[in-house]
């Protein structure tokens, strides 16, 4: 399986912090918020990765990351987005480099606790299809939150942001898809906001029957804004998790 992440836009909401660097590049307790995806990716056993990046400073991620082997990765290469045009957009750049693979893509501002290993491989065994990891949370309208059916067991529908969220479980940015999602995503009509969503994605999977999901153990946060920045550093400084010197 190929692991992708993606660290395009411009993060607006991080300024002025983003004006003079990209967002995955901020420091998060000990690290570079991009670091944590990639442990994240390494620790399931994936070494082979893209990183999407962006308009603004994207040479600074090959002078941090280099060629990747310092942080246990055997192959990464980057792909450049231009402008913003969401998650989905991000994603369609990593069809070559995906091939006929499974792949698993991590928003690059998603911080977690635990590992994935055991969802992983549950996908590869899976071998068609997607699967989201999901995870409570006390504002799902900050997120994509999926509606269930009466008795609980299965997901009916995904929902970007609601106002009135239908349950309080937020889809995470940790996300595994064969390699028909770029077939899809060049289907995708850009919502009210102007992006390729990624929940469109997942929908249409869901559409076929193909969708499976898990909940995410641990902690999960996302650090796009000044709080979550501010909570994904606190929550490493006191639980020890994911720090620096446990890195591969
Ligand atoms: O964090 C999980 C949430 O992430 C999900 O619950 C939502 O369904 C999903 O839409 C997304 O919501 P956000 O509004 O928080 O996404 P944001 O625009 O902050 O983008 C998240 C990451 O995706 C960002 O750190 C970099 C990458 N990205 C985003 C955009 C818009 C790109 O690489 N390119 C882009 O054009």
């Amino acid at each position: 399986m190929k692991g992708m992440i993606l660290a395009g836009g411009l993060g607006t909401r991080l300024r002025p912090m983003t004006l003079v660097t990209n967002k995955h590049l901020l420091p998060v307790y000990d690290m570079p918020m991009v670091y944590y995806p990639i442990k994240c990716l390494v620790n399931a056993g994936i070494t082979e990765i893209m990183i999407v990046t962006g308009e603004e400073n994207a040479g600074d991620f090959i002078k941090l990351l280099r060629d990747g082997k310092d942080l246990g990765l055997t192959r990464l290469e980057y792909a450049f987005q231009v402008g913003e045009g969401g998650i989905a957009d991000a994603l369609k750049l990593g069809k070559h480099f995906v091939g006929d693979d499974q792949v698993c893509v991590i928003l690059g501002d998603n911080i977690i606790e635990h590992n994935i290993v055991d969802a992983v491989d549950d996908f590869r065994k899976q071998k068609e299809g997607a699967k989201i990891l999901l995870k409570e949370v006390h504002d799902p309208e900050r997120f994509g939150v999926v509606e269930f059916s009466r008795d609980g067991e299965s997901v009916v529908n995904i929902i970007e942001k609601p106002k009135d969220p239908p349950s309080n479980m937020a889809v995470t940015g940790l996300y595994m898809y064969d390699s028909d999602v770029f077939g899809i995503c060049e289907t995708l009509k850009p919502s009210a906001r102007g992006e390729l969503e990624i929940t469109d994605v997942n929908n249409e999977y869901l559409n076929r029957g193909n969708l499976t999901w898990a909940k995410l153990d641990g902690w999960w946060t996302d650090a796009g804004t000044i709080e979550s920045l501010h909570r994904a550093s606190n929550l490493i400084a006191d639980t020890g998790a994911n720090k620096v010197s446990n890195l591969v």
